[in-house]
């Protein structure tokens, strides 16, 4: 009993704390559980059969200067199938290895293919931000792609969710995830065979699951 009884002190001075802390417990607002994103299904146009592989690199090394070597040693097949994910930290290399997939930036040592009939998307919010604020989607989409009656365009919106009069209003009083559906709903016109979404927050509102495959 004497070897336990420091510990009983102890649960009885603290008694008084815990009754405070249940008090401030129970002064706090009942929380309602999170809901459930919102998540939402796009299905871009089949494109055509091309032969693999679409995108390709051979022992890539890169660094966008001698000193600092960025990514070391990379191989990948990118073929109609292919489903790939890049994770890693701030900083990683993960844009940059989507610069050398796409061609924007050449590998420093090693060897990057393009299959040249291979349309690519590449979604980033810097195309967000570059649709016409000043025009509407169905005149934005018009004017990239003439040559369509203006249903077509605005039927084509609404398969990414863009209906009604919002395919009318100026693209610049549209709320973030609209914006993302306008650009999704442009990328998707070129009928890609690759699509490359880099860092898409999907303006934090919507989570996109999209199919740019076969
Ligand atoms: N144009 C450039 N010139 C020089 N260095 C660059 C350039 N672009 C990126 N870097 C550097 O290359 C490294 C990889 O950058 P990258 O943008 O590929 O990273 P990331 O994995 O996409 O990061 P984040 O998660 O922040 O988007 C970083 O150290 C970055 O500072
Ligand atoms: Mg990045």
């Amino acid at each position: 009993m004497s070897r336990s009884y420091p510990q009983v002190t102890t649960l009885t001075s603290s008694a008084p704390q815990a009754q405070s802390k249940i008090k401030i417990l129970e002064k706090l607002p009942e929380l309602e559980p999170p809901e459930e994103d919102e998540s939402e299904s796009f299905k871009f146009p089949d494109p055509e059969k091309i032969s693999p592989p679409l995108l390709q690199l051979d022992e890539v090394t890169f660094g966008y200067s001698p000193e600092k070597t960025i990514l070391k040693g990379v191989n990948i097949n990118v073929d109609l199938d292919s489903r790939i994910a890049v994770i890693g930290p701030n900083g990683a290399g993960k844009s940059t290895l989507i610069k050398l997939l796409t061609g924007a930036i050449q590998a420093t040592i090693g060897r990057s293919t393009i299959n040249s009939r291979c349309r690519i998307a590449y979604f980033t919010q810097h195309h967000i931000d570059q649709l016409d604020s000043t025009v509407s989607p169905v005149a934005f989409l018009q004017a990239k792609f003439p040559g369509k009656v203006e249903q077509d365009y605005r039927s084509h919106l609404g398969a990414f969710g863009i209906t009604g009069l919002t395919g009318l209003q100026k693209i610049g009083t549209l709320s973030g995830g609209q914006k993302s559906r306008v650009a999704f709903a442009v990328l998707s016109m070129q009928r890609p065979h690759i699509l490359l979404l880099d860092e898409v927050s999907a303006d934090r509102s919507d989570s996109l699951q999209c199919y740019a495959d076969d």
